[in-house]
């Protein structure tokens, strides 16, 4: 199988890329990647010389670019590709169209153009909106109400995807996955950020009070969901993938806190994000039980996988904030004050 992987250089799609190469070493990838802030060929340093991977630096919103890529027969698509981060969807919203909405338009004309065989969206379970406390978890059946402009890019692409599918017979399936943790996730979200403030002794900022909640996945129960709606999935379905595991924003803190064992006067209480949605949680029983799909990394047993690579990746991550992240958040917290 020829897979066209986009955005393969960011956090899930790097750990896709290393999971299906080392589950079937005869399957070639081509990962298309803009490199924008948050792709970073380090994530992948060491497929380099592997002859099934190939990189190539490009937009997915260039058509010609995409047309000759897929023309090389290419049998599947894996949309990972697009700007990933509520926050600066807030003060920077028009890329997030461009690479989310158009982008993804831009994959499915040259995926019609060469009849490929599949089309894997990858979605996010904040198409939903936010849940009450009181409120059962998301199916697929759920409407979609979104609060950012990151998550309105996420639904309109996801729309885009069933109106190609319905329309034109494109070969699409979505998934929309809960909040992902795990190694080579950029530092700036809450996990991420979190862990590595903490070894670097900085301040932890919760927005808010903090009681926000979030369903958490090891990335790589994710990337072997993917692997099963790739080769089990029906065209024209969506599948919600969670492993149901929903913790407050403190709880998380406290348990890297307690792990690093730094002290909670690193916690510092900021203000809140706008729209913030309150809660997400995800049923996944679909993809459970029409493809068998489980997953299999407890969030303790997540959490310190992920905290263990953070230290021992030290440098990976240093690298990363001394180039873009100090930069970017200098911009944001100015213009958050703002809001
Ligand atoms: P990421 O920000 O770490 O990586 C995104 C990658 O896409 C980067 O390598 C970037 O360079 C590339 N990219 C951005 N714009 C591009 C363009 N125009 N052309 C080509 N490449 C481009 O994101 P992630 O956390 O790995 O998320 C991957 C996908 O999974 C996204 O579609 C996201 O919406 C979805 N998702 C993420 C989560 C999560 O918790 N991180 C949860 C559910 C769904
Ligand atoms: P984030 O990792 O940005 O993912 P998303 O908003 O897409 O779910 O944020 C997860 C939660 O953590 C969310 O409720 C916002 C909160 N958060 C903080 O309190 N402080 C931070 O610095 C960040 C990045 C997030």
């Amino acid at each position: 199988m020829k897979i066209l992987v986009t955005g393969g250089a960011g956090f899930i799609g790097s750990n896709f890329i290393r999971y299906i190469l080392s589950k079937y070493p005869d399957y070639k990838i081509i990962n298309l990647d803009k490199l924008t802030y948050a792709g970073n060929l380090e994530n992948l340093a060491d497929l380099e010389k592997n002859k099934s991977y190939r990189f190539v630096k490009g937009d997915i919103c260039d058509q010609k670019l995409v047309d000759q890529i897929v023309g090389e027969g290419i049998d599947v698509i894996i949309n990972f590709a697009a700007e990933s981060h509520v926050d600066r969807s807030l003060y920077d919203p028009k890329v997030f169209m461009q690479t989310n909405v158009l982008g993804t338009q831009t994959l499915m004309e040259s995926a019609l153009k060469h009849k490929i065989k599949r089309f894997v969206q990858i979605s996010t379970d904040e198409v939903y909106g936010s849940l009450k406390e009181d409120e059962s978890p998301f199916t697929e059946e759920s409407f979609l109400i979104t609060n950012s402009p990151y998550s309105a890019s996420k639904a309109c692409s996801d729309l885009l995807v069933r109106a190609y599918q319905r329309t034109f017979d494109l070969p699409a399936i979505i998934t929309r996955c809960c909040n992902n943790y795990g190694p080579y996730q950029f530092p700036e979200k809450l996990i991420s950020l979190f862990i590595t403030n903490a070894l670097d002794d900085q301040e932890l900022p919760i927005y808010g009070d903090g009681l926000y909640i979030r369903d958490w996945i090891y990335v790589e129960d994710h990337c072997k969901a993917v692997d099963f709606v790739l080769h089990k999935g029906e065209v024209g379905e969506i599948y919600n993938i969670s492993s149901n595991v929903e913790k407050t924003n403190l709880e998380i803190t406290h348990l890297i806190l307690d792990c690093l064992k730094k002290p909670s006067s690193l916690i510092k209480h900021v203000k809140d994000r706008p729209a913030h949605d309150r809660r997400y949680a995800l049923s996944a029983e679909k993809i459970r039980k029409k493809l068998g799909w489980e997953p299999e990394v407890s969030f303790e047993q997540g959490m310190k996988l992920t905290i263990d690579w953070y230290i021992k990746n030290k440098d990976w991550w240093q690298k990363v904030k001394s180039k873009e992240y100090l930069k970017y958040y200098e911009r944001h917290y100015i213009r958050r004050e703002k809001l």
